[in-house]
């Protein structure tokens, strides 16, 4: 089995943070969205990963990851020139996927059950067909799919599920939903997508969609299970899920202190303080993750902050909120849910006239208290 993780979407609902890096590498707990994926992937005993990026972040990108050997496994590049679609994405992994079954994940989504379960199923499954005493039903899936209930299946693929379990509609995006049960970004796939792929044409949004190739395997009489997802899923790709997602993560962490804690200082509950990490006269409450050389001062950080490595956190309060690389925040009585960029300030200042002063990029967003 192969992987194909696709990391080549814009991040539009990200921006500015998206004008000057990859969405796939926003910090969760300080380790970036994508390495959860191909962690997920390497231990589900995927070695092989296709990645597909965009021109304009693919080098980042592949700066981040390298062949793959930090995380046990080999990582093969496939530009998208332009963003035609996820089922275009199949198109053009072809030669790297040859005909083996493999699993497609959305670079931007993160899940908490892991693959390794729908991994097995899906071989499992396919297993049996090819030797009848060991199943019921003996058609061999083509693809498994998974699902999960939410509030508006407008926003997503919705698939319908017939009286015997089976997938009998997949629609994307539609206008009036056959169920709520949505598809998560992750698909197991034999090589029969390779035909469904091909024979599809692009969506209203000119784009070739998964959605439309899975039901074209449905509509030509292949089999595809699904699977209805334990735990939580999250598409990152805007601020207010980001910071969920990463509260969600942060729950999850062991406490390691390395850094240096002053005798005025205070750190409670979940928190990893990286090496070199500096807390003076402040109180740290998880959980929380703070990155190598960050400086603390007079300040509180509470519950769900990622500050990462290089920050400056002085005479200031800060919870719930993501801190890029190298960011600053002085004199700032309360910072909370908020994603602050790499080389941000965010300072008081005394000047007359009293008012705010910024000077931001494009695309930002400002909530002044
Ligand atoms: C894509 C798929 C959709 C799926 C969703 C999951 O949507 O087209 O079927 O439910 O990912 O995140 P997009 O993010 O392209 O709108």
């Amino acid at each position: 089995m192969k992987g194909l993780i696709l990391s080549g979407g814009a991040g539009t609902r990200l921006r500015p943070i998206t004008h000057t890096s990859a969405k796939q590498l926003v910090p969760i707990a300080n380790k970036p969205i994508l390495f959860y994926g191909i962690e997920d992937m390497a231990a589900a005993g995927i070695v092989d990963i296709g990645i597909i990026i965009a021109p304009a972040t693919g080098d980042e990108i592949r700066e981040h990851v390298g062949d793959g050997s930090q995380f046990g496994v080999r990582v093969t590049w496939i530009v998208q020139d332009e963003p035609l679609g996820l089922a275009h994405c199949v198109l053009i992994a072809r030669d790297f996927l040859g005909d083996d079954d493999f699993v497609m994940y959305l670079g931007d989504n993160m899940l908490e059950q892991g693959l390794t379960e729908f991994v097995e199923q899906f071989e499992g499954a396919r297993h049996a067909a090819t030797e009848p005493r060991l199943g019921e039903d003996h058609a061999a899936p083509a693809a498994q799919i998974l699902l999960a209930t939410v509030d508006d299946p407008t926003a997503f693929g919705v698939a319908e599920i017939g009286p015997d379990g089976e997938v009998v509609q997949l629609v994307e995006k539609p206008k009036v939903p056959p169920s709520d049960l949505a598809l998560v970004g992750v698909y197991l796939f034999d090589s029969t997508i390779h035909t469904a792929v091909a024979s599809i044409e692009p969506s209203p949004r000119g784009e070739l969609e998964i959605t439309d190739a899975i039901q074209w395997l449905v509509a030509n009489g292949h089999r595809v299970n699904h699977e209805v997802l334990v735990g939580w899923w999250i598409d990152t790709g805007k601020k207010d899920p980001l910071l969920e997602c990463n509260r969600l993560v942060l729950d999850t962490l062991k406490r390691r202190i390395e850094g240096e804690i002053d005798a005025d200082s205070m750190v409670d509950g979940r928190v990893v303080i990286e090496a070199g990490v500096k807390i003076v006269n402040s109180t740290i409450r998880g959980p929380a993750v703070i990155g190598a050389g960050t400086i603390i001062e007079d300040s509180y950080v509470g519950p769900y902050s990622s500050i990462a490595i290089g920050c400056r956190i002085i005479r200031s309060e800060i919870d719930n909120s993501v801190l890029l690389r190298r960011s600053a925040v002085t004199d700032i009585p309360r910072l909370t849910d908020s994603l602050v960029g790499r080389d941000t300030e965010i300072t008081k200042g005394d000047a007359r006239p009293r008012a705010t002063r910024v000077m931001l990029g494009d695309h930002c967003h400002v909530v002044i208290e």
